[in-house]
């Protein structure tokens, strides 16, 4: 730097002197206002905008990929990035300490570098040019973070897009940097800025055709039910799916039957007051999640189950179990299953039926499960499927399969042998429960509401 620049700039600094703006008041007035609007703008984002429902932690689920907060989105992009490569990708440690190490060692080592007292843009092209890419880069990477490194189908095009825009164009506007820096003295800084600006159009480019080709994943929609009322019937519904199969519709099966492969198994009816009073609610969840495969129970747990249960509809069955069979909790009022028949009143398949038959008997009645092939699954299934579809449900006829063995008439084979059992296998249902299913298949099984409507269950 020469004496007349020095000078230069000392007079200017003087000036400014003599104008006076002084730290006290001035400058901590102003950055009173400043933290003040700040602090306005925080109380109105917690207040307004809030933070994202999300389900209970759950330290078992192994599964769980963790996220860092959005600040450090830009690191986990590029980690991801760097997994991708071949065999440098396996050495963690060069992508979490070595290169932000660098980073870091470069900006504390930029005043050093650049010792220049001017401000103004064009001549300090090269300070600026690396601090501009690197939070442009910082910028674009945090705003594919979300986006697939890997796509769908096993490419890893978007992951090549994604490190050519906030990986491989830095490195080589760094490096043009550097060479220009050291040999065009003159037209340095245009030409810096100019590289600049160039490159992180081609960053916004690539980045933006990662994101267009590769979209975000569908995000799955779950919505947690929060009143109790809304869990215990969450509860219930899983319930009837997963455990009702072996433990029957009220927790107290003692020998399991209709299950393939558990056949004659005897186990502890999990309502009884000795299972529930032994297990506390970490237990329960506990063996719901892992199950007692030694015994047959199959692991719930989505870390041992891809289909399986989250930790919050693990807790729903729990809460449904402790409410309705725990004598130490009360139950909440809960809707009924279906709206109460009317005395002349035909139920609709989409109205009773389909609620029933979810609570009672799709456990085993639905495809994948290899006991039976009767699926009740839709309204044609009911209707049609089965090794027996064409007797199971018979309009208007009450020798129907089905009306049989829910009312505990087994069907027999010609030699006295018993074909079917009787349904549920766990025990029978209770009678408003039947007088549905019978009423629904005298009438002719009427699908919609309206349907059921036009017709009339003649009373004695
Ligand atoms: C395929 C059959 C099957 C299914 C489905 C099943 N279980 Fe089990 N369950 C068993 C068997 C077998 C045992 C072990 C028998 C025992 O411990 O008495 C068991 C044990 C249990 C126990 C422990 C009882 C005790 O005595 O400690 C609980 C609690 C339990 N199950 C709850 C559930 C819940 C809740 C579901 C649904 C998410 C479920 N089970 C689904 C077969 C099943
Ligand atoms: C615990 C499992 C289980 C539950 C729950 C269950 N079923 Fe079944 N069901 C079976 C099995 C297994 C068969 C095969 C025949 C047998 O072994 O008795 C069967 C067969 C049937 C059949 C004869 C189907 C055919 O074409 O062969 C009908 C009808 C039936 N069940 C109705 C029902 C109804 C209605 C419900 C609900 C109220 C129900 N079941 C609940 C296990 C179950």
């Amino acid at each position: 730097m020469n004496e007349d620049v020095k000078q230069q700039i000392h007079e200017k600094y003087e000036r400014e002197l003599q104008r006076g703006e002084r730290f006290w008041p001035d400058s901590i007035f102003k950055d009173a206002i400043m933290a003040l609007a700040l602090f306005i703008v925080l109380i109105l984002l917690a207040t307004f905008v809030g933070v994202h429902d999300s389900p209970k932690a759950d330290p078992s689920d192994t599964s769980y990929i963790p996220r860092p907060e959005w600040y450090f989105l830009f690191l986990f992009k590029f980690l991801a990035l760097y997994g991708q490569i071949p065999v440098l990708g396996k050495i963690e440690w060069i992508a979490t300490a070595l290169i932000p190490g660098i980073a870091i060692g470069i900006l504390t080592l930029l005043p050093f570098i650049d010792k220049s007292p001017r401000r103004y843009y064009a001549k300090r092209a090269l300070p600026l040019g690396i601090m501009g890419i690197l939070v442009w880069g910082m910028v674009w990477l945090t705003l594919l973070a979300d986006y697939p490194t890997v796509a769908p189908d096993g490419s890893s095009t978007p992951g090549i897009l994604q490190a050519i825009a906030g990986i491989v164009i830095p490195l080589l506007a760094y490096i043009a940097f550097t060479v220009m820096a050291y040999t065009l003295k003159e037209r340095a800084p245009h030409g810096i800025l100019l590289t600049a600006l160039g490159a992180g159009a081609l960053m916004a480019g690539f980045s933006l055709l990662s994101m267009i080709l590769y979209p975000l994943p569908a995000k799955e929609t779950a919505e947690h039910p929060t009143s109790l009322v809304d869990r215990i019937t969450a509860g219930q519904d899983l319930y009837s799916i997963h455990c009702l199969e072996c433990h029957g519709e009220d927790g107290a099966v003692k020998v399991i039957e209709g299950v393939a492969g558990l056949e004659g198994t005897v186990i502890s009816p999990i309502s009884s007051r000795d299972v529930l009073y032994t297990l506390n609610d970490a237990s329960l969840g506990e063996i719901i999640a892992y199950g007692r495969p030694d015994l047959g129970m199959p692991p719930f747990g989505k870390a041992y189950n891809p289909e399986g249960l989250t930790r919050a509809e693990i807790d729903y069955i729990i809460a449904f179990m402790r409410h309705t069979w725990d004598d130490r909790y009360e139950m909440p009022k809960i809707q009924p299953l279906f709206p109460p028949l009317a005395p002349n009143e035909v139920p609709s398949y989409e109205v009773h039926i389909t609620p029933i038959v979810k609570r009672y008997c799709l456990s085993c009645h639905r495809p994948g499960k290899d006991s039976n092939d009767y699926f009740m699954d839709t309204y044609e299934n009911i209707l049609n499927s089965g090794d027996n579809g064409d007797m199971n449900v018979i309009a208007g006829d009450e020798n129907s399969f089905l009306l049989q063995v829910i009312q505990g008439k087994p069907i027999l084979n010609p030699d006295g042998s018993e074909a079917i059992g009787v349904m549920p296998p766990s025990g029978t249902l209770k009678p408003d429960v039947i007088e549905v299913f019978r009423r629904w298949v005298l009438m002719g099984m009427p699908r919609t509401a309206e349907e059921a409507a036009t017709l009339t269950w003649p009373t004695p």
